[in-house]
């Protein structure tokens, strides 16, 4: 199959040498965009900037902000088999990016910030997507609730939610316990390595293209 995957941080720029991000180290994604290569698929791997080596086999396209990675999605979605978004992107961006370095001056700066536009969530409707869609869910709370409430929002084929309170695992670490949050069931799978479940949702995402094929 042919697989987007996005991974990683969004970066989100205030003036030429400060971003706003957050913590992903774009682990979980990478495992998946070196798993489906290595199962023999055609990956491209949209990604903020991380720390990690480009999996052997993969194309590569590197963004920086949100709006460069929906814009590098839109681009190339369609001609995708199945997509994969593991992307931490940032929900807000500075309403204004300063040319200059912002000085010091009072005692409190107040930023603005504007709403980023849903890659995920626009891949349905927006990009007329009808591949294999799916989407990670990080919370903190009703984890399954709040997956299964994301699936059928953003027109997901499958969610990966996982607990993001929880220590040790998850955002920044090599380890995860995740939930695989279908339509119609739930299927907890036990704490893994990364690799080990980039495997197991790479199969998922193999047997949803099957059926959708058969269907
Ligand atoms: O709505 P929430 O951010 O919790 O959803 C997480 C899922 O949506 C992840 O799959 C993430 O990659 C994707 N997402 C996105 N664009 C955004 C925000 C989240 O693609 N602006």
């Amino acid at each position: 199959m042919k697989l987007l995957v996005t991974a990683g941080p969004t970066r989100e720029p205030l003036d030429p040498v400060r971003y706003l991000t957050n913590r992903s180290s774009g682990k979980m994604g990478y495992a998946l965009a070196h798993a489906a290569a290595h199962a023999g698929h055609r990956v491209l791997l949209v990604s903020g900037p991380t720390a990690l080596e480009v999996p052997d086999g993969v194309d590569f396209l590197p963004v920086e902000t949100a709006a460069q990675m929906f814009e590098a999605v839109s681009r190339h979605i369609g001609r995708m088999d199945a997509a994969i978004h593991a992307a931490a992107v940032a929900d807000y961006r500075p309403a204004a990016t300063a040319e200059q370095k912002i000085k010091k001056t009072g005692e409190t700066l107040t930023l603005e910030l504007l709403r980023n536009p849903d890659i995920l969530g626009s891949c349905r409707d927006a990009f007329g997507f009808d591949g294999v869609l799916v989407g990670f869910a990080a919370e903190t709370g009703n984890l399954e609730a709040n997956a299964r409430d994301k699936l059928r929002r953003k027109g997901c084929d499958l969610v990966v939610a996982n607990d993001v309170s929880q220590p040790g695992i998850g955002f920044d670490s090599d380890r995860n316990r995740v939930l695989l949050v279908h339509p119609d069931h739930t299927e907890p799978l036990p704490e893994d390595d990364k690799h080990a479940l980039a495997h197991r949702i790479v199969h998922e995402v193999e047997a949803l293209l099957a059926a959708k094929h058969r269907a």
